[in-house]
């Protein structure tokens, strides 16, 4: 990660930047509240695979910086939605914003962001970039009401799993490199190994996620954890183990999410069945695959120190913790 973050220093200093004098506002309660949530340590893993694709592709502009910046508004967005949506209480380490202000002022603050980033995109014009990223919008909208509807589903498919994940997590990844080959005047057969590059990538993140939501350390994820099977979200650890569960253990599994009573002692006994079937292991298997897929369509590009840094963001997400 270090080395990537060398390589693109200065665009990195410069998104700082620009996220901060972007989303200005006369309000200062909105900046206030923008600022605790993106100011708190945010990985910037989208944006820098806006600046990153940019390069690979041959950009020379500066145009990617603002690209950049709103795609981590947009991201921001829906964070402040998602945590009113799942009652979360902790990201990055700190109160969400919901538990500090209110729910209500959660869904608006990311509303004022996606305006904002659609404003910022609007006055640029580039048409293209403006369809993919609204498209992207509505299907990550899309995926997140799909997983509501899946609640407490003990019968969610694998497949219904991976569309949501798609939806809700990778197109983000997928557009964010989009834009990157856009900004570049990419050829389509580049820009769509971009955009498949992305959404591998983006399914890896949503998978890891998934998995530390049951094994990390919580002082060292900044999340609590626990909280998707206290919320009867069917990740693929569960999924897989509810294949292979006894009665009793699936009738246990079952009742918790059904009404979402899990204590953390049932915690600790589902996260016990779960390993006994291997669902982490083959959760960090599938995790591999989709990190290869994410890899075999940077080779479709020539060598350069971006393609190192894009590869090296592949093996990042297979090791992180956070
Ligand atoms: C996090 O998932 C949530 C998302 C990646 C998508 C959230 C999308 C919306 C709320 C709808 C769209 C909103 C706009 C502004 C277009 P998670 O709950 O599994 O991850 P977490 O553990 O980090 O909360
Ligand atoms: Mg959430």
């Amino acid at each position: 990660m270090e080395k990537i973050l060398k390589l693109i220093e200065k665009d990195l200093k410069k998104l700082e930047h620009a996220i901060d004098s972007l989303d200005s506002t006369d309000v200062k309660i909105i900046k206030k509240m923008v600022n605790h949530i993106i100011k708190s340590g945010g990985k910037r893993v989208r944006p820098i695979l806006v600046i990153l694709t940019s390069k690979l592709c041959g950009f020379k502009g500066q145009k990617h910086i603002k690209y950049a910046a709103v795609i981590e508004f947009i991201h921001t967005a829906t964070l402040l939605h998602d945590d009113v949506v799942d009652n979360a209480e902790v990201r990055r380490g700190s109160s969400t914003v919901n538990t500090l202000w209110g729910n209500e002022a959660s869904v608006l603050v990311g509303d004022f962001l996606y305006s904002k980033s659609f404003e910022l995109m609007s006055k640029d014009g580039n048409s293209k970039i403006i369809e993919a990223v609204s498209g992207a919008t509505t299907i990550l909208s899309e995926g997140e009401i799909l997983e509501l509807l899946k609640t407490s589903d003990p019968s969610t498919t694998e497949e219904e799993y991976f569309d949501i994940i798609y939806k809700k997590t990778a197109i983000l990844f997928s557009v964010a490199c989009e834009i990157g080959a856009i900004l570049a005047k990419a050829d389509s057969k580049k820009k769509q190994l971009l955009k498949e590059y992305g959404k591998n990538l983006g399914i890896a993140f949503q998978l890891v996620d998934d998995l530390l939501d049951y094994t990390a350390q919580e002082n060292k994820f900044g999340k609590q954890i626990g909280t998707d099977l206290k919320e009867g979200k069917v990740t693929l650890p569960l999924i897989h183990a509810l294949r292979y569960a006894n009665e009793e253990e699936k009738t246990l599994i079952k009742e918790k999410l059904a009404d979402k009573s899990a204590t953390n002692d049932d915690f600790e006994k589902i996260k016990g069945i779960i390993d006994k079937y291997g669902g982490f292991e083959y959760t960090y298997n599938t995790t591999k695959r989709y990190i290869e897929g994410s890899r075999k369509c940077l080779e479709g590009f020539r060598p350069s120190k971006y393609r190192d840094a894009l590869m090296a963001l592949t093996d990042m997400m297979l090791t992180r913790k956070v």
